[in-house]
């Protein structure tokens, strides 16, 4: 009854979305458990493109059950939108999509307080995707959320909708946007309420049965470990804990009970939104991976900033998340580059630090120390075992775990399904 954990382990656009596709082959379940519409989770299969926003990635298995547990934030029109639009190509029926009670609806509100905060920070600004997270989680905290089960009751969601939305339309003045109506919000989201009441589930109670009949289960983290709001490069973060404990919590499921948990490491390093990077290249080995890599966001188009694997960053991550493999992903877009470089280490002034600064100042000021390895020309892509890959890349393999100290059980050479090597003997499930 193996369960496994599949968490990002930088800046998020590790090609979580794609492992999870191709590693849900073998998985009875698979769960979101943190997030919302502000993931961009990207499939290629049969040479057509899906983005995932909320919908798991295992989407397109027809044996996979997927679930929405209670830590991700749902946005009811984005997710009705993303059903809608499925609908004709994959069974999206109750049946095989499941969602927590217990998550929270991203409310207008939510969005147009995201937008106005990001528009007045003018030089402070997040970069967040404008989605709402932000506002909705600290709703959440602040006891003031509305859970999707409470769209289904009238009169208690009325009321306590009246309530919120003065205060909410208060602070939409102050920061000079518009204030929104009740009326129209009320009943677009009694709308929203009924169409998605057969979908809501008790998602703890159907993993723990799922447990004890011995299924396969693997919860798909969103965002990645350095957009954590406590680990993560506060306050250039997202609102929720990517980290694989909130897997537990996000889903009502019991850490005693979790196997494995995998690490998706991209071959170099991206970041979309503001915040320090200190292995970033404002230069042509940046726009070079940005180009061949595709590097523009999932959610937001945003050119993706871009520079080279951090090993120092990838470390942290590994203890952070008890991450016991790895999944080495787009190693076909370092083909083509004469010399490719890992940070292994920082320096700031005199001194040299081997982990990852909590402290953000610190992290703004350290300088990368790089070991500098040759690079191959072969297109990866057309690749299908690890004995025929350049001698070059597996040397980069090589030195990435040995640092790491954990194992590279996977890699993936191109987007497609198909593009995927597993190194080592073992599977998952
Ligand atoms: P996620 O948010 O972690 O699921 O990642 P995204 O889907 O936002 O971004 C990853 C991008 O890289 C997507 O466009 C994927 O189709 C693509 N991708 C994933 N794996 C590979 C790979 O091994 N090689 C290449 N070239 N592209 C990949
Ligand atoms: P996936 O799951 C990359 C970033 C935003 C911004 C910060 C806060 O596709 O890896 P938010 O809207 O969450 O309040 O924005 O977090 N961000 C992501 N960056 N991939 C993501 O998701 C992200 N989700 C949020 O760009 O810097
Ligand atoms: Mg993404």
């Amino acid at each position: 009854m193996p369960t496994l954990i599949v968490v990002g382990t930088q800046w998020g656009d590790e090609g979580k979305g794609k492992i999870v596709d191709v590693l849900t082959e073998s998985a009875h379940y698979v769960v979101r458990f943190q997030g919302g519409n502000n993931a961009g989770h990207t499939l290629v299969i049969n040479n057509k493109k899906y983005i995932l926003h909320l919908i798991p990635s295992g989407i397109f298995h027809p044996h996979t059950i997927c679930l929405i547990g209670n830590g991700v934030v749902v946005d009811p029109e984005v997710l009705i939108q993303e059903i809608e639009k499925l609908k004709n190509e994959i069974d999206l029926s109750p049946a095989k999509l499941k969602i927590s009670y217990l998550a929270h609806a991203i409310m207008p509100y939510h969005r147009a307080l995201d937008i106005a905060r990001e528009s007045k920070a003018k030089g402070n600004r997040i970069g967040t995707t404008g989605r709402g997270i932000g506002p909705c989680y600290e709703d959440k905290v602040g006891r003031r959320g509305f859970r999707l089960v409470d769209l289904t009751k009238p009169e208690f969601f009325k009321e306590k909708l009246k309530n919120v939305l003065e205060e909410k339309n208060f602070l939409l003045r102050y920061l000079g946007a518009e204030p929104l109506d009740f009326q129209s919000i009320y009943e677009k989201y009694l709308e929203y309420g009924e169409y998605l009441k057969p979908y809501l589930s008790d998602i703890s109670e159907i993993l723990w049965k799922a447990y004890n009949e011995g299924k396969n289960i693997l919860f798909e983290g969103a965002q990645g470990t350095f957009l954590d709001i406590d680990f993560g490069t506060y306050p250039y973060v997202t609102s929720s804990n990517t980290v694989a404990g909130n897997a537990c919590t996000g889903a009502g499921f019991g850490p005693s009970k979790i196997s494995e948990v995998l690490g998706i490491v991209k071959a170099y390093t991206t970041r979309v939104g503001e915040g320090p990077f200190p292995t970033e290249q404002n230069n042509d080995i940046g726009l070079y991976l940005r180009e061949k890599g595709g590097e523009y966001g999932s959610t937001t188009g945003r050119p993706r900033r871009c520079g080279w694997l951090d090993l120092v960053m990838v470390k942290r991550a590994i203890r952070l998340n008890g991450i016991t493999s790895l999944a080495i992903t787009k190693l076909d877009v370092l083909s083509g580059l004469d010399k490719i470089k890992l940070c292994i280490g920082y320096r700031i002034g005199s001194k040299t630090l081997e982990t990852f600064p909590e402290s953000l100042e610190d992290l703004k000021s350290v300088e990368p120390i790089y070991e500098e390895l040759p690079g191959w020309k072969e297109d990866l892509s057309k690749i299908s075992t690890y004995e025929e890959l350049p001698k070059e890349t597996k040397v980069y393999l090589k030195v990435i775990e040995e640092y790491l100290e954990v194992p590279i059980v996977l890699i993936s050479t191109g987007p497609d399904r198909r593009n995927c090597i597993f190194i080592k003997e073992k599977r998952f499930f």
